[in-house]
């Protein structure tokens, strides 16, 4: 079927762009190429630039091109960014959210597929952390996206909006063609092979957590695996599919979900430390991790740890690489394969 990705040039977009050419789907990839990459775009896919904010360009790119479902992966994605910037979120994520749905609604488009995170729990009471916690984001960036998966459970209702809510933990990793290439770049692993490479020293953020080492724990899953996970729920929103017919039980008021709009959890269910992570990387690459400790960065939670039970369970989901030195071997693979980046 034809599907339009958004964000589709960007590090989970364009990973599972390539999960959705390899299963046969035709690709559109609408990106303003604004952090996304030209050269990610599977060659398969079809991109055409441009913001799925814009009303007007949407419909005309709808109605030229109609599409049976969509992966909404665009966004704004920096937490510390969405502090300081709390409107360019509400803009983007919320507002421009709602030109896509209603372009997606006036245009006929029933299944969607959503790039949510963790940050909508903010920081949770206990884990691993299950989807029907408590949603309390600490950050615009988390709020926002709680904010349009809101929005999905009542098009739902009132539009028959077919939707799954993927809430991603610690994204890395990368497959043979794409990688993660971000500016400024903030995650932690692309950060610890950036020093490894002799590009700095990496700063780990906090010794003083009420955890094993100190350090921050979080639950680290292949971008494959993610994109394989994308390629399931798509399935799941299709028309006779009972998971999105309403037919399944409520499980919960808290569960930020209704029959038709589903959310879960994709992590590996298992936690890794800073300092965990440090160590693997100097396994797998058999260098020194040149690091300074500095003070805790605002608005890290110490343990973030999902339980992906059901995602497993509704998806048929399992994670084939859920190793954490198998997934910085292939962040490093694809460094070393790719010294400059995309080279744009
Ligand atoms: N860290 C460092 N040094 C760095 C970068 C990160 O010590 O240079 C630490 C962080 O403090 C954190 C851990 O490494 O404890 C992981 O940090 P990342 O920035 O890689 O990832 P986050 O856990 O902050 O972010 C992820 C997602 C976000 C999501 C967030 C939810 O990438 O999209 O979880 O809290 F919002």
């Amino acid at each position: 079927m034809r599907v339009l990705v958004t964000g589709g040039a960007g590090y989970v977009g364009s990973v599972s762009v390539e999960a959705f050419v390899a299963a046969g789907h035709d690709v559109i990839v609408l990106d303003d190429l604004s952090k996304g990459h030209r050269a990610a775009v599977d060659p398969a896919a079809r991109l055409v630039e441009g913001s799925y904010g814009d009303p007007g360009f949407l419909r005309a790119l709808l109605s030229d091109t109609p599409v049976e479902a969509v992966l909404h992966c665009a966004a704004r994605s920096l937490v510390g960014e969405s502090i300081v910037n709390p409107a360019l979120y509400y803009r983007e994520n919320v507002a421009g959210g709602v030109v896509l749905l209603e372009a997606l609604r006036e245009a006929g488009v029933r299944r969607l597929v959503f790039s949510s995170t963790a940050a909508v729990y903010g920081t949770p009471a206990s884990v691993p952390i299950r989807e029907d916690a408590v949603h309390a984001p600490i950050n615009p960036y988390g709020e926002t996206k709680r904010a349009f998966e809101g929005g999905l459970r009542w098009y739902a209702g009132a539009y028959g909006l077919r939707s799954v809510s993927l809430r991603y933990f610690n994204v890395a990793g990368a497959s043979a063609t794409n990688g993660e290439v971000h500016d400024p770049e903030t995650h932690l692993i692309p950060n610890v092979l950036a020093a490894v490479e002799g590009r700095g020293e990496v700063t780990v953020f906090g010794t003083d957590y009420p955890t094993a080492d100190g350090t921050c724990i979080r639950d680290y899953i292949h971008v494959e695996d993610l994109a394989r996970a994308h390629l399931l729920a798509l399935e799941a929103t299709a028309p006779d599919d009972p998971r999105t017919a309403g037919a399944m039980p409520t499980p919960g008021a808290d569960t930020g979900e209704s029959a038709s709009a589903i959310a879960l959890n994709l992590g590996n269910g298992g936690g890794f430390s800073v300092r965990e992570v440090l160590a693997a990387v100097e396994a797998t690459t058999g260098r020194a991790v040149p690091h300074r400790v500095g003070p805790r960065r605002a608005g890290d939670p110490p343990v973030l740890v999902a339980d992906a039970s059901r995602a497993r369970a509704l998806l048929g989901w399992e994670p084939a690489h859920p190793d954490l030195e198998e997934i910085v071997a292939s962040a490093w693979a694809w460094r070393r394969a790719h010294p400059g980046g995309y080279g744009a």
